[in-house]
Order: C-alpha cells, then sequence, then structure tokens
C-alpha cells in the first residue's frame, strides 16, 4: 500500500490536532565522543520529520508513515509497548519512557513525514523521536523543556530500542538551528550557539553505503572506549588529558587508538570553536581533515567509499577541509566550502565518486536550491 502524499485526514477520517516538527544534524566534529562524556559540535539540516497527531481516547496508538523505507500503518496499545525491530519502535519507545516518567497516554493518531534519508549518518531516528516527543507534548500541554526532550528521545533510542547511541543527536535535533553551530558538553549537556560564518557554506554528501547501528561495531567501538577508561582508571575517555600521550600508547592495541581519537578528537572540538569564533575558516578546515585521519586510521570507522569521497572533496578548489560526519561505516561526509562553490562542488565530487562502478552519491546539503 502507497500512501505518499495522503493526507492525516484521509488516512485516519479526521483533521490533526497538533503538527510538530525536528530536523536532522549534520556533525562538523566532536565523532565518537558523545559516549564518553564528550565535546559535539553538530548543526541542524533542512531535511525534517514532521509529525501530525490527534488524540484518541481508547488506549491504541495507530502510525501511518508516508516514507518508502519504513512504509506503511501499524498500531500498538499504550502500555503494551514490545520490541519488534521495526520503525514502530521509535514510536513505542517514546510512550513508554513517557510513561515511565508518570504521563498519562490515552492512544492517538499520528501521521509521519520526513526528508532524512535513512541510513545515512544525519539522525533520521533523532529527527523522528523529537519530532514524536515535541507532538505528544504539545498535545497532552506537558511542561517539558527542549533538554529533557533530548533526554527522553536518548532513553527511547538506547533504553527501548536498544541502539547504544550517546546523546548527540537527540540534542541537535531537539536545540540545532540551521545558522549556528551546537556546542555540546555531553556529560552535563551544557550547551551554547555558535554562530556558522558567513564566508562558508556546508556540504554534505551521502556515500550510498548505509550503515547500521544497532548493530556490531559501534557497539563494539564504544565497549572499546569504556574499557580503555578502565584501564586508564578514569569514569570516562573524557576524563583523559591529550597531555597524557605515554599513558595511551601503553594501552594494548587497538585500545590506544580508540583512546587517541576520543582524546584528540575532544581537543579538536575546542579548537574548532576557537576557529568558528575568530572565523579562521583555514583553521576550521584543517581540523575537519585531522579529524577524517583520526577517524580513519584510529577510531577505523570509515570505508573506502566514504575515504574517496572526502579525498576528491579535498582535491576540489574552494575546500577548507572534509570529513565522515556520523557513525561512519558508511553514511555521508560533510566539507566546509567556500560561499557560493559547495553546488559546484558537489557536482564534480558525485561525478568522481561515480566513476567507480556501483558507487552513487547524493548532494543532500549544500545542492542547487530546492
Ligand atoms: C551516531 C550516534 C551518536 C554519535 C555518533 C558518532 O550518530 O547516534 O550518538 O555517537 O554516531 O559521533
Amino acid at each position: 500500500m502507497t500512501m505518499k502524499g495522503q493526507s492525516f485526514e484521509a488516512v485516519f477520517g479526521r483533521p490533526a490536532k497538533v503538527v510538530a516538527e525536528a530536523p536532522g544534524r549534520v556533525n562538523l566534529i566532536g565523532e565518537h565522543t558523545d559516549y564518553s562524556g564528550g565535546y559535539v559540535l553538530p548543526t541542524a539540516i533542512p531535511q525534517k520529520t514532521r509529525i501530525e497527531m490527534s488524540p484518541r481516547g481508547d488506549g491504541l496508538v495507530q502510525v501511518a508513515t508516508m516514507s518508502v523505507n519504513r512504509g506503511g500503518q501499524r498500531w500498538f496499545r499504550v502500555g503494551e509497548e514490545s520490541r519488534g525491530g521495526l520503525w514502530l519502535d521509535y514510536v513505542q519507545g517514546i510512550t513508554a519512557v513517557l510513561r515511565g516518567r508518570g504521563v498519562s497516554i490515552s492512544g492517538f493518531d499520528a501521521r509521519i513525514e520526513s526528508s532524512v534519508p535513512l541510513g545515512s549518518g544525519l539522525s533520521s531516528s533523532a529527527s523522528l523521536l523529537v519530532a514524536l516527543a515535541r507532538a505528544l507534548r504539545q498535545m497532552l500541554d506537558l511542561s517539558i523543556d527542549d533538554v529533557e526532550i533530548a533526554r527522553i528521545a536518548h532513553a527511547a533510542e538506547h533504553d527501548f530500542v536498544g541502539a547504544p547511541v550517546g546523546n548527540m543527536d537527540q540534542m541537535a535535533a531537539s536545540l540545532a538551528d540551521e545558522h549556528t553551530a551546537l556546542f555540546i558538553d555531553t556529560r552535563t549537556l551544557a550547551f551554547e550557539r555558535i554562530p556558522l560564518p558567513a564566508e562558508a557554506e556546508l556540504l554534505v554528501v551521502n556515500s550510498g553505503v548505509a550503515h547500521q547501528h544497532a548493530s556490531g561495531d559501534y557497539k563494539t567501538r564504544r565497549a572499546e572506549c569504556e574499557r580503555a577508561a578502565e584501564l586508564l582508571g578514569v569514569p570516562q575517555l573524557r576524563d583523559v588529558d591529550a597531555a597524557a600521550e605515554q599513558r595511551i600508547a601503553s594501552l594494548p592495541a587497538p585500545l590506544d587508538r580508540r583512546a587517541r581519537h576520543v582524546v584528540t578528537e575532544n581537543a579538536r572540538v575546542l579548537a574548532a570553536v576557537a576557529a568558528l569564533r575568530a572565523g579562521d575558516l583555514g583553521r576550521l578546515g584543517e581540523l575537519f581533515d585531522a579529524s577524517h585521519r583520526s577517524m580513519r586510521d584510529d577510531f577505523e570507522v570509515s570505508v573506502p567509499a566514504v575515504d574517496a569521497l572526502v579525498e576528491s572533496a579535498r582535491a576540489q578548489p574552494d575546500v577548507f577541509g572534509a570529513r565522515l560526519t556520523g557513525g561512519g561505516f558508511g553514511g555521508s561526509i560533510v566539507a566546509l566550502v567556500k560561499r557560493g562553490c559547495a553546488e559546484r562542488v558537489g557536482r564534480a565530487v558525485v561525478e568522481a565518486y561515480a566513476r567507480t562502478p556501483g558507487r552513487q552519491a547524493t548532494v543532500l546539503v549544500g545542492g542547487p536550491a530546492a
């Protein structure tokens, strides 16, 4: 059954009561630092998830999604949430977490539409979770602030869906906008909005290689970071100073490289914030490049297709820096490009990538105006 374009009213036979949205995000720098209590610097992208919702009184939740990949209409009963390995888990996660916080939910109908591509490393799931939490906040008149919305979304994804993710994406979906970078201390959830430079624009290109977080590699990296912190005698890698180089080097491989990535990446986020404040785009670009090398060589979360995209972006004029963004093992790259040049660079990068058979990239941000 295809429902693309079908209105809330056409699906549920009555109008929606509330509408809420939340954006996807691109992380500028600070990758795989959030589950070690570190620093991150995401910004919102134009793509978003939009939820329309109306209450029901019979305890049922009926959800229709317009996304081809998610597909279809499903339902569950409030109070009987159970993980099924499908996108509906995200909806069940939000109601389960809210109920756990004492919120009474008597059911609802919801229509979901999203322009954030799945598996692209741009947080389609966090944008769905935050949009859902916002819709429920509005519909039930809950007094919950935006940081709390991010906490609820994170609990739904981490505890209910079972994806061992950190809290960057939910914070970004709840608090970021497209004009500023959101500098977050993921340990305290303190945040600051830092204006993006007027002389540069962001280019985001999806490699077409889809990642899958709940599975294997992400979980392994997280466990490696926790083990490295334990061996270094600190609660989290956030507590290790870059000056502790010797001690990091004495860890058994590959924990030495994993810890080195996290510790140097935290330092790069702080340096990137300083560069943004100083309007030093050259320095910011160098930090992007260094972050990519560290993710590729020390944290080993890149793949050859993504490295090829980064390198071809770097080879273009007017590019300050480029890196893999998000969890890795596929996904997207972000490049910092001189204003006015992103469209040209994007086209060149996509063309070069397509010269390898089977590879097809898509410009997601910085392409021709829609
Ligand atoms: C995914 C996770 C985040 C974060 C990034 C890597 O997007 O959801 O919590 O760990 O990977 O920086």
